[in-house]
């Protein structure tokens, strides 16, 4: 099993006023204080992937029970034609995230003249490795990363003189991390970039409830290890103390709200340090990581269709694990 407290980077020892001021400072630091001092506890997921957090869920991605990612990509393998048909040539395509770029290479490779990638990330490093590999691999293509967080408003590159439509892709159901009105408020914003285009959007699909829990609850212990690492992470940044074994994974599909949903569940009562300040954690007390919303084809449709966009062409596998939605941008 990945451990990821036995690959935790050791600093020098800081002051607990360095470290209190190093918490301020960060995005994570706020966060994981604005957590810790409220009940019940909450964070938003997008935290876990630090180098080590992005390792796990690539990990994870190759994990039997996994389902997800192995699914998603036979379905763009098994219909990139037609998906690229869809594109029309010369079409500029708008990464929602610079994630696998195993799944994008896929429409590239299918495509009739790819003008441009635009990759959207936070995290300005991972965007420009991605970059640099994809550009290596299709020389004609214009790849213009872009820093953003695009949750917020976005603003992009007019489009290439000469170029096709522009087309979103936003694959990985990471659509299911948002809530409801959040995936609502993210389709709007992703509707005005992509104007007159399309968004081709990957959602995870409800399912018989053992298949769910069976794929957030692997064998080997990868998930937990990527739950923990919340935990590692701020021990690494923020020089918190959390004990990672004193910590149960807890991963469980809630079939009205229709999501899974991840947490940390304290084992014992114990006080955790963030610079100066003192938590703590109740026995049994648990500490809210992740939401995973699953869909169905419909149910995605008409979110889409509230956010403005017209619901075009479906695929899914065999199993109808996972579905891939072709959705027009409004004009
Ligand atoms: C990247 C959000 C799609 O929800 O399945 C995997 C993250 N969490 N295992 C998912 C995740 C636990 C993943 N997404």
């Amino acid at each position: 099993m990945l451990n990821p407290a036995s690959i935790a980077v050791q600093r020098p020892r800081e002051s607990a006023d360095a470290l209190q001021a190093a918490a301020g400072e960060s995005a994570f630091g706020r966060d994981i204080e604005a957590a810790l001092s409220h009940t019940p506890r909450v964070i938003s997921p997008k935290y876990f992937y630090d180098a080590q957090g992005s390792q796990l869920f690539d990990a994870i991605c190759d994990l039997p029970e996994y389902y997800p990612t192995r699914t998603e990509l036979g379905i763009l393998a098994d219909h990139a034609p037609e998906i690229a048909s869809h594109m029309g040539p010369r079409a500029e395509i708008v990464e929602f995230g610079a994630g696998s770029l195993r799944k994008v290479r896929l429409l590239l490779d299918a495509m009739e003249q790819p003008a441009r990638f635009m990759p959207i990330d936070i995290s300005g490093e991972h965007l420009a490795q991605s970059a640099l590999d994809l550009q290596r691999d299709f020389p004609g293509l214009d790849v213009q990363p872009v820093i953003a967080d695009y949750t917020q408003r976005l603003l992009l590159p007019a489009p290439l003189a000469g170029a096709g439509q522009r087309v979103g892709f936003f694959p990985g159901s990471t659509i299911g991390n948002f809530t409801p009105s959040e995936a609502l408020h993210f389709l709007q914003v992703a509707g005005q970039v992509l104007r007159g285009g399309a968004l081709l959007l990957g959602a995870d699909l409800v399912k018989d409830p053992a298949v769910l829990h069976a794929a957030y609850n692997d064998s080997q212990g990868v998930t937990a290890a990527f739950n923990r690492n919340l935990l590692a992470r701020a021990n690494r940044e923020l020089g918190c103390d959390f004990d990672l074994d004193a910590f149960d994974h807890s991963a469980f599909y809630n079939a009205p709200l229709r999501r899974i949903e991840m947490h940390l569940v304290s084992r014992r009562r114990q006080e955790v340090s963030l610079g100066r300040q003192r938590f703590a954690f109740d026995e049994g007390e648990a500490w809210h990581t992740e939401n995973s919303y699953k869909f169905t084809i419909d149910g995605l449709r008409e979110l889409a269709e509230r956010a403005g966009f017209r619901a075009g062409a479906v695929w899914t596998d065999e199993n109808r694990l996972f579905s891939v939605h072709w959705l027009h941008a409004p004009r």
